[in-house]
């Protein structure tokens, strides 16, 4: 008998990539997408997709994996749970972060976040650097030969009192990004304005989470955004910036796209399923809502959606950020803490994809290929995944098989990682996924998961065709119109 020609053919399925939707088979031999036809030769396993969607494995560029967070507080997750939570639902590969704090080595740090994921992951992972004290060392040393290692991607915050950077701070980031080849994401919002609001709710006793939306006014947002697209046209440097929260917002990264500047974007579903009302619970229940931009309005829900459609954000990330609500998480601070006390952040990494399968296929809004897209092809062109996000032959074939039909009630027993709490618990979706295969290893079938810790695979990156600065120079930082002076 000859022997099979795939070590997996998926028969029948309905095939989704970023630009099409067709039925067929998909071949897998080794790590590898082999083949995509229809009566593709016999597969050591068949699986029978008839009346099912087959998608790329999700990419989630943004989460907080067993990170010490903004806040100084180390996060719920390991290495282990939050990648058994992403392979769950359908998420096969993750770019999280390595988090240096003031003082610390950032190579060091690097070592260490990249020992554990290495030990626990069970997806494939990549790292966005977090710069929070860019010393000679850091931006001399450290990160060019960080960058030329792999990790293309910096991200740095504008807020949070413990690793925000100052201006100049961020251009001196940003001219090292530029001159080794990185992306420079940003989690930008006004820290003077939140710390202002924030202290007034307090002295005047409004201090329950839903607060918390009052003290992140949309003009922080709209503020710091227009700040980090002028320093992204001064140095030439693209930029992604991260959850966007808001209309205006969206609008600031449309005019800058329309400019020509290279400014990128993410939302997460969070910002697309929630508004500011949910924060307003009777008593400390709100806390479990509390992430950093807030909810908006339903206004801002709309422009998010349309930015999505538009192009102008390229992904939907979870920013999985895990602080389970007791006293080891949201409740730190003891039961009765004001909003400013409590973790910002929620888990996401498990859900992500259902959500938006439900939102965009079985609900319609903008079809199979568009959440292929913002789930996956659109990240992998973003941070330069060259073999991730699609299903083309030669690209690793992380696949998901989905069910379209089966509906789910998300509630807190379905959650694998170890907050023990989903925000969207009571929202039933239509669409779930039934097997996930990472580089050609069957992960997740139905109910079992069958991959070991550790064997998720560090993605090294280079910098890609996202984070390549323009070449127009303003005329200040250009030698031929700023009397000769060599700024870059
Ligand atoms: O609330 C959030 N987003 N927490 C995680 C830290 C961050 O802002 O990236
Ligand atoms: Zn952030
Ligand atoms: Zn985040």
């Amino acid at each position: 008998m000859a022997a099979p020609a795939y070590d997996i053919v998926i028969r029948n399925a309905l095939v989704a990539t970023s630009t099409a939707c067709f039925e067929g088979d998909v071949g897998v031999s080794g790590e590898r997408i082999a083949a995509i036809g229809h009566g593709l030769a016999q597969g050591a396993r068949e699986i029978d997709a008839t009346g099912k969607v087959l998608t790329p494995g999700g990419i989630d560029a943004h989460a907080h994996i067993a990170q010490l967070s903004g806040g100084g507080l180390l996060n719920a997750d390991t290495w282990e749970s939050a990648t058994v939570s992403a392979a769950c639902g359908g998420t096969t590969s993750v770019v999280a972060f390595a988090a240096q704090h003031q003082g610390m080595d950032l190579a060091q740090v690097v070592a260490d976040y990249s020992a554990l994921a290495a030990e626990g992951s069970v997806i494939d992972y990549a790292f966005h650097l977090i710069v929070a004290d860019p010393t000679e060392k850091t931006l001399k040393e450290h990160l060019p030969a960080l960058i030329d290692a792999g990790h293309a991607s910096i991200k740095a915050f504008m807020t949070y009192d413990k690793v925000r950077l100052r201006d100049e701070q961020l251009l001196d980031l940003m001219a090292v990004a530029r001159e080794k080849g990185a992306m420079v994401c940003v989690h930008a919002e006004n820290h003077g304005m939140i710390a202002w609001m924030a202290k007034r709710l307090v002295e005047r006793g409004y201090v329950d989470p839903k607060y918390h939306s009052i003290a992140h006014p949309r003009v922080s947002e709209t503020e710091a955004f227009e700040r980090i697209v002028r320093m992204s046209a001064l140095l030439d440097q693209p930029v992604t910036i991260f959850h966007v929260s808001t209309k205006e917002g969206a609008a600031i990264i449309r005019r800058a796209r329309g400019e020509g500047l290279k400014i990128f974007a993410e939302t997460c579903p969070q910002y697309l399923f929630f508004t500011k009302e949910i924060l307003d619970r009777p008593g400390i229940e709100g806390a479990k809502w509390m992430f950093s931009p807030p909810a908006r309005e339903p206004k801002d829900q709309e422009a998010l959606w349309r930015a999505l459609e538009l192009g102008d954000f390229q992904t939907v990330s979870s920013d999985h950020a895990p602080y389970a609500f007791d006293e080891t998480g949201k409740l730190m601070a003891g039961p009765n803490p004001d909003f400013r006390q409590i973790a910002n952040g929620v888990p996401g990494l498990q859900f992500r994809m259902p959500l938006l399968f439900d939102a965009m296929v079985s609900k319609g809004r903008f079809g199979l290929s568009k959440f292929v897209a913002v789930t996956a092809s659109g990240p992998a062109r973003l941070y330069n995944l060259p073999n991730k996000g699609d299903i083309a032959p030669g690209l690793d074939a992380d696949l998901v098989l989905w069910d379209p039909k089966r509906q789910v009630t998300l509630e807190d027993a379905l959650v694998r990682d170890k907050t023990r709490y989903t925000p969207y618990a009571g929202m039933t979706v239509t669409g779930w996924p039934e097997t996930v295969i990472r580089r050609g290893d069957v992960i997740v079938e139905g109910e079992a998961l069958r991959a070991a810790p550790g064997s998720g695979r560090f993605m090294r990156r280079k910098a890609g065709s996202c984070a390549e600065p323009t070449g127009r120079l303003e005329a200040e930082l250009d030698p031929a119109r700023n009397f000769g002076a060599t700024l870059l």
